[in-house]
């Protein structure tokens, strides 16, 4: 594995890894035979690491879309981002979020709705993706004086790395990711966060958010991989509850800068947790 693409992430995600990545990257085992990220969200350990065989996966069909049409139409999605640039305004900005809203949104075309994320992603208070409890967009405008709408250069390079190596996207659930791998994959998994406290429970990446028994679940699948002797890597909150539940695991404490927990406004130091298990040689 070898970065041999000027990429990173090309949607702003909660949760985002970018500042994390020098505590991140020295836990993957480079060697592996396949990458799995079954949460890849804005993919920035992914795009870091430009693995030659992967798997990524979320549950959001909107982001994996945004990914399938870099991959297989980058032009067309340049071009769609040009129109939206050449609109960009507060009044169009809710236009195209309320699209969502409308019954002919299913009747709009893979590109159309990829360039409609992207350009609210860059356009949006914070550059955040969030959605209502409906599924909808509903993060605000962002007041930007020149938003990057239309990354050219990272689009084609991210298209090109897609295009050029054994890369599976898919959309669903984490579980089925897990299902059918083997002794030889590395997994890392970054899901939604436990909330620490009332004040950070942010969960809205997808209608449906991640409650405390989907962790313990969670937490069952991480047991599955050990037996089968697959390694793994785990981002999570560093809580009372993450710790107990994986207490016979290595779990080491790193401290991440982050600009976004439920108030976009609050930003400072927090702790997280890296999980890990390798199995012996
Ligand atoms: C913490 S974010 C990942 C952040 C990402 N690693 C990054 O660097 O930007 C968690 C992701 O898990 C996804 N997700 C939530 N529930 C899921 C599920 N059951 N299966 C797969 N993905 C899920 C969300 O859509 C979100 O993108």
């Amino acid at each position: 594995m070898a970065k041999t693409h000027f990429i990173c992430p090309i949607v702003k995600w909660v949760g985002g890894k970018r500042q994390l990545l020098p505590e991140i990257m020295p836990f993957i085992n480079k060697k592996c035979s396949t990458y799995v990220e079954p949460f890849v969200g804005g993919g920035a350990v992914f795009f870091e690491l430009q693995p030659k065989k992967a798997i990524i996966n979320d549950f959001n069909n909107e982001l994996i879309n945004v990914y399938m049409v870099i991959r297989d139409h980058a032009q067309e999605l340049i071009q769609q981002l040009e129109k939206h640039k050449s609109c960009h305004s507060e009044e169009y900005f809710y236009t195209v979020r309320s699209l969502d809203r409308l019954e002919e949104y299913k009747e709009m075309s893979h590109v159309e709705k990829a360039a409609r994320i992207i350009y609210l992603n860059k356009t949006c208070y914070n550059g955040l993706y969030r959605v209502n409890s409906a599924g909808q967009f509903n993060s605000p405008y962002g007041k930007y004086k020149n938003p990057n709408i239309v990354n050219e250069t990272l689009i084609r390079g991210m298209s090109k790395y897609l295009r050029s190596n054994n890369i599976t996207i898919r959309q669903g659930d984490y579980k089925d990711v897990l299902k059918g791998l083997r002794r030889g994959a590395f997994v890392y998994l970054d899901p939604p966060y436990m909330p620490i406290s009332s004040s950070s429970s942010f969960t809205g990446y997808t209608e449906n958010g991640f409650s405390y028994e989907q962790q313990v679940m969670l937490k069952e699948e991480c047991d599955k991989l050990r037996e089968k002797g697959i390694a793994f890597l785990q981002s999570n909150s560093h809580c009372e509850e993450i710790k107990e539940l994986y207490k016979e695991y290595k779990v080491k404490t790193v401290q991440a800068k982050r600009s976004i927990n439920s108030r976009g406004d609050k930003r400072g130091e927090i702790k997280e947790v890296l999980i890990y298990y390798a199995p012996e040689k």
